[in-house]
């Protein structure tokens, strides 16, 4: 059994903490807020989950093996480092920390004391993430050519992070995972329409090997949400819309040709082909509920993990240099 403590339950945590208490091989042990309103809400639905407002009781508790820590951004490095220098593994939320420096920090401490860092890349675990990942993989879509996302909505403005550090978390994390590739530079722009120093606006290119391209648009100040990507292959294509209730993944068989002739590279002919759609079957269980799973088969058996924090430290420096290159204006900042 795998006791579990949560510090931080406001709009996300709630989330974790009902996942942990539906899992068998995890207890749902202690919680923490600042706010006291907060803690009342949890033990509303889960009286004998302890309750404190010193995240500290937590760390220190010899009832709790994980510490699970969806705080704001700038607080996750302290808490994180706490729990670890306590001997806890610890899930911490995305991003991992505020820059690469501090989730380096953590990944010694945890190596040091044989501990897990996960970072709550939750969209790893939904059957539509793993099915592209399957289709990658398998080679059915060919050599890969883009990665292109979507993340775009009305609000919800945040006070500490830009849209980037808000929202491309999971396009970075995604792009990651599927495409198995380390990037070689990013490129970033984006602006500020409310004059408090955050972008609401911001796209992001990231280079890899072998003329691989990715592209993730974020937007707090979009008329619609969009949550689209669009992944090119050789030999297929996929448009993952996640705002549609089914049907979220189509597979299209098309793509080009290219005839070139042996002497004269302007009788190039590109051949267009269309074949088939299709809408593989995804698994529509609740991403949370699998990276739990996936959490404590990782810590009994010693598993790398899809979430770990090496992962988590990808996704910040991508993050980082991209903040660089706004600042720029658009500066190629190698990864
Ligand atoms: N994985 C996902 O899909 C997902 C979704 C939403 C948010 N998040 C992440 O979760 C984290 C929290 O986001 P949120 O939207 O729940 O924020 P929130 O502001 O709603 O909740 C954060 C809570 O942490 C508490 N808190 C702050 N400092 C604390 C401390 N030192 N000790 C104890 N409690 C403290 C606050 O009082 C608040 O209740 C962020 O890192 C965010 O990026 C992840």
């Amino acid at each position: 059994m795998l006791r579990i403590g949560v510090v931080g339950v406001g709009y996300w945590g709630p989330n974790l903490i009902r996942n942990f208490v539906a899992n068998a091989q995890t207890e749902m042990k202690m919680c923490c807020d600042l706010r006291r309103e907060r803690l009342d809400y949890i033990q509303s639905l889960y009286p004998t989950i302890k309750v404190t407002e010193n995240c500290q009781e937590i760390v220190q508790s010899t009832e709790v093996d994980l510490v699970a820590i969806c705080t704001p951004v700038f607080t996750h490095y302290e808490i994180a480092k706490k729990a670890l220098e306590a001997g806890k593994h610890v899930l911490i939320e995305k991003p991992m920390t505020s820059t690469s420096a501090e989730g380096e920090e953590l990944l010694n401490i945890a190596t040091q004391k044989g501990l897990h860092v996960f970072v709550d890349h939750t969209f790893i675990f939904t059957g539509a993430v793993g099915k592209i990942k399957d289709l990658v993989t398998s080679g059915e879509l060919g050599d890969l050519y883009y990665f292109d996302s979507t993340r775009v909505n009305l609000g919800l403005f945040q006070h500490d992070v830009n849209v980037l550090w808000d929202l491309a978390p999971h396009d970075i994390s995604i792009m990651h995972y599927v495409l198995n590739e380390d990037p070689e530079a990013v490129v970033a722009t984006g602006a500020d329409h409310l004059g408090s120093g955050i972008e609401n606006v911001a796209y992001l290119t990231v280079y890899f090997p072998n003329n691989l391209l990715a592209h993730i648009n974020t937007n707090w100040l979009s008329p619609v949400k969009i949550r689209q990507t669009l992944i090119a292959g050789s030999k297929k294509m996929v448009v993952w819309d996640d705002n549609q209730p089914s049907e979220k993944v189509r597979v299209y068989d098309k793509g080009i040709e290219v005839i070139k002739s042996a002497d004269e590279v302007y009788n190039m002919l590109i051949q267009y082909r269309t074949g088939d759609m299709f809408c593989p079957k995804i698994d529509s269980k609740e991403a949370l509920g699998a990276e739990v799973n996936h959490i404590v088969k990782c810590i009994s058996n010693g598993h790398t993990s899809v979430i770990s924090g090496e992962a988590g430290l990808m996704v910040v420096k991508i993050l980082e240099a991209a903040q660089e290159s706004i600042k720029s204006r658009g500066k190629e900042i190698k990864i």
